[in-house]
């Protein structure tokens, strides 16, 4: 399937990228759910503010489309400092980071997208960076090489991340918080809808915002998508409001059911229960069989489907469950329950990571 095809995915093009800026709430009171998230930092960015210092590190994780990013900048807004963006794969030499770290100001915000994937060279650099905002590094080789020091400004790393698993643990010891960002309720969802509707200048009916919030996975940026496509159909219709009946039409002819799998999980799942009967079976073979990338079915597909109750984790693999079995129209084989129990209380201590 060809990526604009595709509305689950977790990547995003530069036209989406703008779309998606459009949409971006500015301030905390915008951003919608994560209330624990809120919470916690509103108390850590009145203080640093009351103590005019910069915010402690903040490491934000979680799947793809919760609102990292929008987080990263409604922090840097709330402390009313400039955010520098930039990214683990983009900072290629320890001299990439240094540079940037020297340019940034007292209290700015430094944000590190996908900080798991920073190299060993350039971590190094960062960790006296953190710790004591300080350069450290050699010059010269040999017995004459010398160690300098650089005093930097104070700053706060905003780091996010897909992988929190992926993170070095010196690296993530040195974040004073870390959130974790859960996927959104339907009610959210719908919120979040009818907001972005309103930033498109579109009416749209509750009923359509909250068939959209129920097939978007708990990820905003899955209910934004539908929303611009269900908005383009409701126009091509010649209606001046989203009805109930355009989502549902929309929906449907983009191929997502109910629970918002497209034809990706749903071949997930039969591949599951008809060639591995059930599982435990390993992620790559999964990835190969259904011909998905093994990294976007862990980023983009298996955390739904494990949120959902239809796969589990377990140390030997991936397992369908009788949710996922019943889902696709199909009994879990006798005896498969016992096997799986085995398995559960080990799979619920891997999902809980
Ligand atoms: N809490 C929220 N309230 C309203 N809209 C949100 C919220 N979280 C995310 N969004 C919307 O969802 C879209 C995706 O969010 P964002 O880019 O911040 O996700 P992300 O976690 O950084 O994803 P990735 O891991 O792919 O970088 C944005 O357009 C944003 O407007
Ligand atoms: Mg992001």
């Amino acid at each position: 399937m060809r990526e604009e095809e595709r509305l689950v995915t977790s990547t995003t093009d530069i036209a989406e990228t703008e779309a998606e800026n459009i949409l971006r709430p500015k301030s905390m009171d915008g951003y919608v759910g994560q209330n624990k998230v809120k919470d916690n930092l509103a108390v850590f960015i009145a203080a640093a503010k009351m103590r005019g210092d910069a915010l402690d590190h903040v490491l934000l994780y979680g799947p793809a489309g919760l609102g990292k990013t929008t987080l990263a900048h409604i922090i840097a807004a709330e402390l009313g400092t400039q955010i520098k963006i930039t990214s683990g794969p983009a900072i290629e030499r320890a001299g990439d980071l240094a540079a940037i770290l020297t340019n940034l100001n007292e209290n700015d915000v430094l944000f590190i997208d996908e900080i798991h994937r920073l190299n060993h060279n350039v971590e190094e650099i960062l960790y006296p960076a953190m710790e004591d905002f300080t350069l450290d590094f050699i010059i010269g080789k040999g017995p004459s090489a010398k160690n300098v020091q650089l005093p930097l400004p104070k700053f706060t790393l905003v780091g996010a991340t897909t992988r929190a698993g992926m993170l070095s643990s010196p690296l993530r010891d040195r974040f004073g918080v870390i959130c974790r960002l859960e996927t959104y309720s339907d009610a959210e969802l719908t919120e979040i809808v009818e907001r972005s509707a309103k930033k498109l200048n579109i009416n749209i009916e509750h009923d359509a915002a909250q068939e959209i919030a129920k097939r978007s996975r708990g990820t905003p940026r899955i209910a934004n998508r539908l929303l611009r496509r269900v908005r383009d159909y409701s126009i091509v219709k010649g209606h001046d409001t989203i009805l109930r009946s355009d989502s549902d039409m929309c929906l449907k002819m983009l191929g997502i059911d109910a629970l918002g799998l497209d034809a990706t999980d749903i071949n997930m799942l039969k591949a599951m229960a008809d060639k591995f009967n059930g599982g435990p079976c390993g992620l790559e073979t999964i990835a190969a069989t259904i011909n998905e990338d093994a990294n976007t079915i862990e980023d983009v597909y298996e955390p739904y489907l494990l949120q959902i109750g239809f796969i589990a984790r377990t140390p030997r693999g991936r397992i369908l469950l009788k949710k996922g079995y019943e889902h696709i129209g199909l009994k879990m084989p006798a005896g498969k329950a016992e096997q799986i129990s085995m398995f559960t209380s080990t799979a619920e201590e891997e999902n809980a990571e």
